[in-house]
């Protein structure tokens, strides 16, 4: 399947991916595009020096979020894009999205989805809210997207321990480290192997 791996960042999960490619760990599927929000993004060198595409939808050339998703599908269709994965991609789609790729768009939530998700829990946020509320597990999730936010039915999650001196960002840290950076790939493979099954919240992971 041919992968389109958006991004506004940095890019480490997207690191994640181009290495887990690298390893042979993506099983049918191929990272054909990358897609940033910003010319800025670091994320655009890790594409270049990978060797795969990137190309840029800067936010800031549309007037609206529903011309931005309007390009962007576009442009997904013109590079004939069966998956889509929101690597730290920072602009919230429309629902044109969601109906031009329907069960075929992954994100990665840096929590235990229901947890510190929703409008307005991203980045760091995350983890602060984590730590003020005292949770003793935290971790990631990777789901489908659907047109709530971070509502889509969940895909793979992993926690780990938050521990009594921890700081929004050796938190963030350690979840990127010990959960993001396996999860995504694990979950891309899933999907170009067509193991990931959907029945209403509920997604079935397929054996071979
Ligand atoms: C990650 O924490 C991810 O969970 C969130 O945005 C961040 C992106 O980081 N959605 P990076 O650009 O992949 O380094």
């Amino acid at each position: 399947k041919r992968i389109a791996v958006l991004v506004s960042g940095g890019g480490t999960n997207l690191q994640a991916l181009i290495d887990a490619q690298g390893r042979g760990e993506i099983i049918n599927g191929s990272i054909a595009a990358v897609i940033s929000s910003s010319p800025d993004a670091y994320a655009l060198e890790r594409a270049e020096k990978a060797g795969i595409p990137g190309y840029v939808i800067d936010w800031r050339d549309y007037p609206s979020n529903r011309a931005m998703t309007a390009a962007l599908v576009d442009k997904l269709r013109q590079l004939d894009i069966q998956l889509v994965v929101l690597a730290g991609f920072m602009t919230i789609l429309t629902e044109e999205m969601v109906r031009a790729f329907p069960n075929a768009i992954l994100n990665i939530h840096p929590a235990l989805i229901p947890s510190f998700a929703g409008p307005g829990c991203y980045g760091l946020h995350v983890h602060e809210k984590a730590l003020a509320y005292g949770v003793k597990l935290s971790g990631a999730t990777v789901h489908f997207v659907s047109p709530e936010c971070d509502g889509g039915p969940i895909v793979l999650q992993k926690a780990v321990e938050v521990l009594p001196d921890d700081t929004p960002e050796v938190l963030q840290r350690r979840i990127m480290e010990q959960c993001e950076w396996k999860l995504l790939p694990q979950a891309v493979s899933l999907f170009c192997q067509d193991r990931l099954s959907v029945e209403g919240r509920t997604v079935r992971i397929l054996d071979k």
